[in-house]
């Protein structure tokens, strides 16, 4: 029997409601069962007559209860978690409307709020006269960034085409590894992004970017762009951006700052800072979906000239069946390299008018404090250290023991038993040679007990492996 719209929507709602309020309830992070014994015991194969909307509920209880929880307190894995209900309630609104971004004919307040959102993001940055586009995240927006930098250095070479062979993109030594699936994607090849060596905080060394510029000449490569991180992702460091745009413009080279992770800063007062230089890049990627707290995917590219963006995604008038509007700027399809895109601007602005730029620097302010306070909190035991100096809300760090053979291997099998007891997910990554926890704060729902309870569930672990205890069943 299929259910009356009215009802179905009820179920959905109601299922959703237990999903947000399921944050406060004990319960696993992860579920308990492995990979392969989900692959033996869920069914999820395809029919081939339809089960009807009845296996709608069925099949997404059985989704909800196989999922990891991102909305938890104790979800502190990757640079992005939580759950904000404006926002998801834009995401929601946004997929039953399921406008496409290309015209402002077919989407017409999208387009506006699109606009808005990108305006101000650009005022944000300090390009007063900036343009830009909403990506599928910041790895495409980093190759956004390097394709401007190719069309503006060969203007034409998007009809022309290229042999990037000879091109070198400079990049910080701790840059995140999407530069380097760009340099595939653009035709530079992965051998041709030059990765700069960090100072002992994991920010680009200008001296060293000096020299590698000057070597890469002596071998006969054509310097193309320097790519800043503001924020990097293990450890937070932000590239000295006006020391880079100096070198940058001294040298003739786009500068594209990657602040997918770190962007939000603009907004505190007490930590803007961390970007001064910014507004002399040429463009800049910034992820909503990480410190903004908006819904996996919303992802915003910025540029300082908007000409080079049109030109690199001219299509001419091939798609007839498109646009017909003179108003180029009003058809976003004029600036992006999808075709049908859906509206990851709706969410952003709803959260946006809920918070006002106060409450995203509130936001930044607090997760600041909570990271202050875990800083402390590990300096202050006796069985925890720092592993890295603080810049943004990454606190990398690990369990220590006098009695630990392997401080490498004990790390990983405290990370290990977090996720098998489902208490808490934390990133595993390494500096140097060192396997690290890196916890960030990202997550609204992260609390200062959430900290506390998580920090002692690390130390019982370690105290546990160094006593040669098995992990609990
Ligand atoms: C510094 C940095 N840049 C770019 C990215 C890629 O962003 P996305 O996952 O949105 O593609 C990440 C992802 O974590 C990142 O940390």
């Amino acid at each position: 029997m299929d259910l009356d719209a009215a009802t179905f929507i009820d179920e959905i709602a109601a299922r959703l409601l237990d999903h947000v309020q399921a944050k406060d309830r004990p319960g696993r992070l992860s579920p308990s069962a492995s990979l392969a014994s989900m692959r033996r015991t869920l069914d999820l194969g395809l029919p081939l007559e339809g089960f009807g909307t009845d296996s709608v509920l069925d099949d997404l209880d059985t989704y909800l209860a196989n999922s990891v929880k991102t909305n938890r307190p104790e979800f502190m894995n990757p640079l992005w978690g939580g759950l904000s209900l404006p926002a998801l309630a834009g995401e929601i609104i946004a997929a039953a409307t399921n406008n496409s971004m290309y015209t402002y004919e077919l989407s017409p307040v999208a387009t506006l709020i699109e606009q808005t959102l990108i305006k101000r993001m650009n005022e944000l940055v300090g390009f007063s006269d900036g343009f830009g586009t909403f990506t599928t995240g910041g790895s495409n927006g980093n190759m956004l960034g390097m394709l401007c930098a190719r069309e503006k250095h060969l203007p034409g070479s998007t009809k022309t085409g290229f042999d990037g062979r000879n091109m070198a993109v400079f990049v910080s030594a701790e840059a995140h590894y999407s530069v380097l699936m760009s340099s595939n994607v653009i035709g530079i090849g992965h051998q041709n992004i030059i990765k700069v060596a960090c100072d002992e905080h994991g920010r680009m060394r200008p001296d060293r970017l000096m020299e590698e510029l000057e070597f890469a000449r002596q071998e006969g490569l054509v310097p193309l762009c320097i790519v800043a991180t503001a924020g990097t992702t293990v450890r937070g460091a932000f590239d000295p951006i006006d020391e880079l745009a100096d070198i940058a413009h001294r040298e003739g080279l786009w500068l594209h700052v990657d602040a997918a992770w770190g962007g939000a800063c603009v907004f505190s007062t007490t930590h803007a800072s961390l970007m001064a230089g910014v507004e002399k890049a040429d463009s800049v990627c910034w992820d909503a979906h990480k410190m903004m707290s908006v819904p996996l995917m919303c992802s915003v590219f910025l540029i300082k000239e908007p000409e080079v963006l049109r030109r690199l995604c001219d299509h001419v008038s091939v798609a007839h069946y498109l646009f017909h509007s003179e108003a180029a700027l009003d058809d976003l399809g004029r600036y992006s390299l999808q075709c049908a895109r859906r509206n990851d601007a709706l969410k952003l602005w709803i959260e946006w008018r809920v918070r006002g730029d106060a409450g995203w620097a509130t936001m930044v302010d607090q997760h600041m404090a909570d990271a202050d306070h875990l800083q402390a909190s590990i300096n202050e035991h006796p069985s925890l250290e720092m592993m890295s100096e603080r810049m943004w809300t990454n606190v990398c760090f690990r369990y220590t023991n006098p009695e630990a053979e392997d401080l490498n291997k004990l790390n990983a099998e405290i990370r290990h038993r977090l996720i098998q007891e489902g208490s808490f997910m934390v990133s595993r990554s390494n500096i140097g040679e060192d396997v690290i926890l890196r916890m960030v704060l990202v997550n609204q729902n992260v609390t200062r007990s959430s900290l506390k309870r998580f920090l002692d569930r690390v130390v019982h672990h370690g105290d546990e492996i160094c006593r040669g205890l098995p992990a609990e069943a």
